[in-house]
């Protein structure tokens, strides 16, 4: 395509026009517009249930769109693959589990996790010294280096989050998806995982979708958001999305924006999926 075509997607990581997903027979959302810019950091945020992981999902072509288009890295979803970067939503590592930290990140370099295959040209892994190399590059990046050799059930939930971080990076991924990855962080490791992100991010210049419950830990960091509701979603800058009324609006229901004094935005009476939920971080029920 012609970088002269208006409609050109060679600026943009990630499109959806009017992107709709049906699972079940059930539309998930729909009416779904996003336009993310390379190497931004963007939160994919909302309550449990409303299609945060959809969304994910569907960047990474494993789940297809009932109506509308996607484009990512200007190429269908599914044809990017390698290119791109995925931490699912977290299980814990049993307590028990003996594999180490750098064993967890050596899996980041397998071609066809998700049935990708590594075109036959790219020689970059061929070398196990280069793929060894490539590996103590991103357990320093994500400041590893003092825990990668413990068995990774014996490391906390911070430690074990920077390895799978470091396991997403293997493949010099220019896009990032982090589904839920300060899920079940107290909120020091919270602060510090978001900060590493956003680091990480702007340092190497790649794309961050980070999916998460709770966007006060990491708005300070943001470029853009995606708030989702039952439904359907609102997209933009933190300061164009991140207001009572908007908020209030999309899930019709009172949420109040406060600023803090170091200008800091505050999200009080965030929303729940209308279901029975338990709070990850209190263990009380809303
Ligand atoms: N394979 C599937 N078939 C049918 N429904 C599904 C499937 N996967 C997820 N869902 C439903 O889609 C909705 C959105 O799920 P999900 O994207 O995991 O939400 P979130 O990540 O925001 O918590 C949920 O109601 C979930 O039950
Ligand atoms: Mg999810």
């Amino acid at each position: 395509m012609p970088e002269t075509d208006p409609n050109s997607d060679v600026g943009l990581a990630v499109r959806f026009d009017e992107a709709a997903v049906r699972l079940g027979g059930r539309t998930i959302w729909s009416g779904v517009n996003l336009k993310v810019d390379h190497g931004q950091f963007v939160a994919v945020l909302g309550p449990n249930g409303v299609g945060k992981s959809t969304l994910i999902k569907v960047v990474l072509g494993i789940l297809p769109v009932a109506k509308g288009r996607v484009v990512v890295l200007g190429r269908p979803p599914g044809d990017a693959g390698r290119d791109i970067g995925y931490l699912p939503q977290r299980r814990n590592f049993d307590p028990s589990m003996r594999v180490r930290g750098i064993d967890v990140v050596r899996l980041g370099s397998d071609g066809d996790r998700w049935g990708l295959p590594i075109p036959g040209g790219s020689s970059f892994f061929a070398s196990r010294r280069v793929q060894r190399q490539r590996v103590d590059e991103v357990i320093d990046l994500v400041g590893a280096g003092s825990f990668a050799h413990r068995p990774i059930g014996e490391v906390s939930g911070g430690e074990q989050q920077r390895l799978l971080i470091a396991q997403a990076l293997v493949r010099h991924p220019r896009l990032l998806l982090l589904d839920e990855p300060l899920d079940s962080l107290d909120l020091p490791n919270q602060a510090s995982v978001a900060g590493l992100i956003s680091e990480i991010s702007k340092e190497h210049g790649i794309t961050v979708l980070i999916v998460a419950h709770d966007v006060n830990p990491i708005v300070s960091y943001l470029d853009g958001v995606v708030y989702m509701a039952q439904g359907g979603a609102v997209s933009g800058l933190p300061d164009q999305v991140i207001t009572s009324e908007t908020l209030s609006e999309l899930y019709a229901t009172p949420i109040e924006v406060l600023r803090t004094s170091d200008g800091r935005l505050v999200v009080v009476g965030q929303p729940e999926a209308p279901s029975h939920h338990v709070d990850r971080h209190t263990g009380h029920p809303h």
